[in-house]
């Protein structure tokens, strides 16, 4: 089959072997997390609406995922909304729920085909009701699966996370010597889950705005340039790259 007959039938790229050669699989991290920004800077350099970043931006959420799962990492997490992006305009808001809707509705089969598990963090239940269905959607097919879990953050922020937790060990009146580091661990959205061993932030702000607080404690962290729209294989393996090369010591020698 010609190329363009490939294009034309909606075949994928081919992966980008040469990318995929310089990464190390034997010093993968086993949980990646993404604050993906910088949508809106991208747009306004090319003289276009905010909304055409953050539709660019949800390419690369396939590209991410799809590499992510190629490379067998087990975890990723991506910062797709914050408890405090509700104080962007409404129509921008709406955008980014329809984005959301638009790609599960789309995206779903294939992930769900890759084995892809797909979870949420943050308060769900704040969001309009037709993005609320599509995601119990994806998450309820694809909770069995055994691939890469993929956690979306909407609705997420960490200090409301901690809060929850503080709240939930007094009401269920939990004696203040079980509250321990693995019981906290236990009652975050992340329970369960490996913490982050790199946590990725695009577009060269240097914050955590409100990410994984608690379990980003020892993350390593990446910060780059480029704005979420241009984060491809490429930048990605470059981040896996530097990964590789980090001295983690914990605290030790
Ligand atoms: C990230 O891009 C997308 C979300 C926060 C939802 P931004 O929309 O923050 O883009 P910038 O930072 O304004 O460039
Ligand atoms: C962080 O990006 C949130 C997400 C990427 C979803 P923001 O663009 O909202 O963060 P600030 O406002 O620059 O800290
Ligand atoms: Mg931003």
């Amino acid at each position: 089959m010609g190329v363009l007959a490939g294009i034309l039938l909606g075949r994928r790229r081919r992966p980008n072997t040469q990318v995929y050669d310089q990464i190390d699989r034997e010093k993968l991290p086993a949980h990646v997390a993404v604050i993906m920004d910088g949508n809106g800077r991208w747009a306004k350099q090319r003289g276009l609406p905010r909304s055409a970043g953050h539709r660019a931006g949800v390419e690369r959420v396939r590209t991410i995922i799809r590499m992510s799962s190629d490379l067998g990492i087990r975890y990723l997490t991506l910062y797709a909304f914050s408890t405090e992006n509700w104080k962007r305009p409404a129509d921008e808001v709406s955008t980014l729920m329809s984005l959301l809707v638009e790609y599960l509705t789309k995206e779903l089969p294939e992930l769900h085909e890759k084995g892809v598990r797909i979870r949420t963090l943050g308060d769900i239940t704040a969001l309009p009701e037709d993005v609320q269905a599509e995601i119990a959607r994806a998450v309820e097919t694809t909770r069995n699966n055994t691939g890469l879990t993929v956690n979306m953050a909407i609705n997420y922020g960490g200090r409301q996370e901690l809060v929850a937790v503080v709240r939930r060990a007094l009401t269920e009146g939990v004696p203040p010597e079980k509250v321990d580091e693995a019981w906290i661990s236990s009652a975050l959205q992340t329970a369960g889950e490996p913490d982050p061993d790199l946590m990725i932030r695009t577009s060269g702000e240097m914050r955590i705005s409100n990410f994984l607080l608690y379990q980003l404690a020892y993350a390593e962290l990446y910060f780059t340039d480029t704005y979420w729209p241009d984060f491809d294989e490429a930048e990605y393996a470059k981040a896996l790259v530097d990964f590789a090369g980090r001295d983690r010591r914990f605290g030790g020698v």
